[in-house]
């Protein structure tokens, strides 16, 4: 029976409960992280867990639990559920008050956690993944990791329906981010990518593959890029804590380069599992 942690409790998940006066299920007024799992132990929750702390201070909602205390929340959730390689998600919500838009005084955020198996290390989508190109339909605050997501949920269910893995969101053309990734492309050797702004998430993988793209030599340009250019590009690829690096192979009927895994693709990859076994051995 999966374990889940709910306000400071243990408990099983189908007796995990939280009001309908929840503001995280009345407004989407939550925040929210995702960190892997790999060999049983948690990778780079410390970074999820500084982002977490922005978000929350972006959105003024108090951080009432240490990042220490998390740490051992999640680690503890990975290994009763006898998680070997997966992730945990963590939200935390405004909390419980009468509907009323602005912030409620003296509410008790709302936090839960959970976890689950997912094939990382073997993730049959490392042969390559087709993103269909939808319009970003978010706010212009994308750099809060908010559970405020309905334009998300749309792009990827927009994607699915059209056999997609993935949605390659834009603004008139220019290339925001995936519905949960971030996204890149690769032309003569340069790995490019948008710069940070609140336009997107910061991803935690996406610092972690542009450190490893340094260490490796491969050059990057931080600089936004176009469908058509995405299209066009040798390579595209895309990262998140829960996919680490995919190669982009096709992006609506289109192939990207020869429409196979490209070199700069499959090196980061491995470097970036090589990275994982590494820090959770
Ligand atoms: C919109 C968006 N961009 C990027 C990412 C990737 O972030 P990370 O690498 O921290 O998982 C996510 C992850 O969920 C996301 O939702």
């Amino acid at each position: 029976m999966p374990v889940c942690w709910l306000n400071g409790s243990f408990v099983a998940e189908q007796d995990a409960h939280v009001s309908i006066f929840d503001r995280g299920l009345l407004f989407g007024d939550g925040v929210y992280e995702v960190a892997a799992v790999m060999n049983g132990r948690l990778l780079d929750a410390d970074r999820h867990l500084v982002r977490l702390a922005r978000s929350l201070a972006a959105i003024g909602i108090p951080n009432t639990q240490p990042a220490a205390e998390w740490l051992g929340v999640m680690q503890q959730l990975a290994t009763d559920n006898g998680i070997n390689e997966g992730l945990v998600y963590l939200q935390v919500t405004r909390g419980v008050a009468e509907r009323d838009f602005p912030f409620p005084v003296n509410a008790t955020p709302t936090m839960f956690a959970y976890a689950r198996p997912k094939l990382l290390e073997h993730d049959p989508n490392a042969n390559g993944v087709r993103l269909l190109t939808v319009p970003d339909m978010r706010w212009t605050r994308c750099d809060i990791k908010s559970t405020s997501m309905l334009a998300q949920v749309l792009a990827k269910q927009s994607a699915r329906a059209a056999g997609a893995f993935e949605a390659m969101m834009h603004e008139d053309g220019l290339v925001t981010e995936g519905g949960s990734s971030n996204l890149w492309i690769v032309n003569d050797g340069v790995l490019q990518t948008r710069p940070l702004s609140s336009d997107i998430l910061a991803g935690i993988t996406r610092d972690v593959v542009l450190e490893l793209a340094h260490a490796a030599g491969v050059p990057v340009r931080e600089r936004a890029f176009t469908v058509a250019q995405a299209k066009g590009a040798r390579e595209c690829l895309m990262s998140s804590a829960t996919s680490f690096l995919l190669p982009v192979t096709k992006i609506d009927h289109d192939l990207v380069g020869d429409g196979e895994p490209g070199p700069v693709a499959q090196r980061l990859r491995a470097a970036y599992l090589e990275r994982a076994r590494a820090l959770t051995r």
